[in-house]
């Protein structure tokens, strides 16, 4: 069957719709810098979902909850109010109304994130949230599982990549204050292994992702792809 045929200007003309960008890909591979980036540049809002992850990690060490224990972590997280504001350098984390958003960048809150994460039942309540913060559109939300699993329909799906030593050297750049170069990387490698190996939603494109590396890429190369991507779109091309 034919697909009807566009009028010139419906072709043309900027959509007011308001998108649901999706970008995926393992940490240090710019995610955040383009999503804030590119949501300020469209006047929409970036989330970073793995702020969540984080902030449920940090409730767990202060409750003495281990990040093995599936059940006890549900509950928590049924108990919890985590919110998410956009700011331009970031997300600010709000954890039950705490402001906790510098100490959830720690190293041991890093590697929480990524142990609750592995849980399905902490996803299941993690994907709801965040479906209910994105759903509305004008959105650019970051993660691992966002193309795959929170928005399978967004209507831009990119999945960042870079060279795992270029990853390292960025995330050092960010935190060579806390943290040695050593420790850094096996850091990031050990969370980057267990992301893209666990059962439930592990890292990977969607199959319809826009794979992007960033290894050769500037900041402003990318940003200009993602959003051609999503002019593309609002010019329904
Ligand atoms: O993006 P981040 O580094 O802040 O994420 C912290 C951890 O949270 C990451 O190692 C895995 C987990 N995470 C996830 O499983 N799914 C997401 N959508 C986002 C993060």
């Amino acid at each position: 069957m034919l697909a009807p045929v566009k009028s010139h200007s419906e072709m043309n003309e900027p959509s007011s719709r308001k998108l649901i960008i999706a970008i995926d890909g393992p940490a240090g591979a710019g995610k955040s810098t383009i999503a804030s980036r590119l949501a300020r540049k469209l006047g929409y809002v970036n989330l970073e979902s793995g702020a969540m992850y984080r902030a449920l990690a940090l409730k767990a060490i202060e409750n003495d909850i281990s990040f093995d224990d599936e059940t006890a972590l549900d509950n928590l997280a049924h108990k919890t109010k985590i919110m998410l504001e956009p700011t331009i350098g970031g997300n600010r984390v709000l954890l039950d109304g705490r402001d906790v958003t510098q100490r959830v960048r720690e190293t041991d809150v890093s590697e929480g994130a990524s142990r609750v994460s592995v849980h399905p039942k902490v996803r299941e309540w993690m994907v709801a949230r965040q479906r209910e913060l994105g759903v509305d559109g004008g959105v650019v939300m970051e993660g691992r599982d966002i193309g795959t699993k929170v928005f399978p329909d967004a209507d831009v799906k990119v999945f960042l990549d870079a060279d795992p030593v270029i990853r390292e050297q960025r995330r050092l750049k960010q935190y060579s204050r806390t943290l040695s170069a050593e420790s850094m990387a096996a850091e990031l490698r050990e969370r980057d292994r267990r992301d893209r190996t666990r059962a439930n939603s592990p890292l990977e494109p969607a199959k319809d992702a826009v794979v992007l590396d960033s290894t050769a890429l500037s900041e402003d190369e990318v940003l200009n792809r993602v959003e051609e991507l999503a002019q593309k779109k609002l010019l329904r091309v």
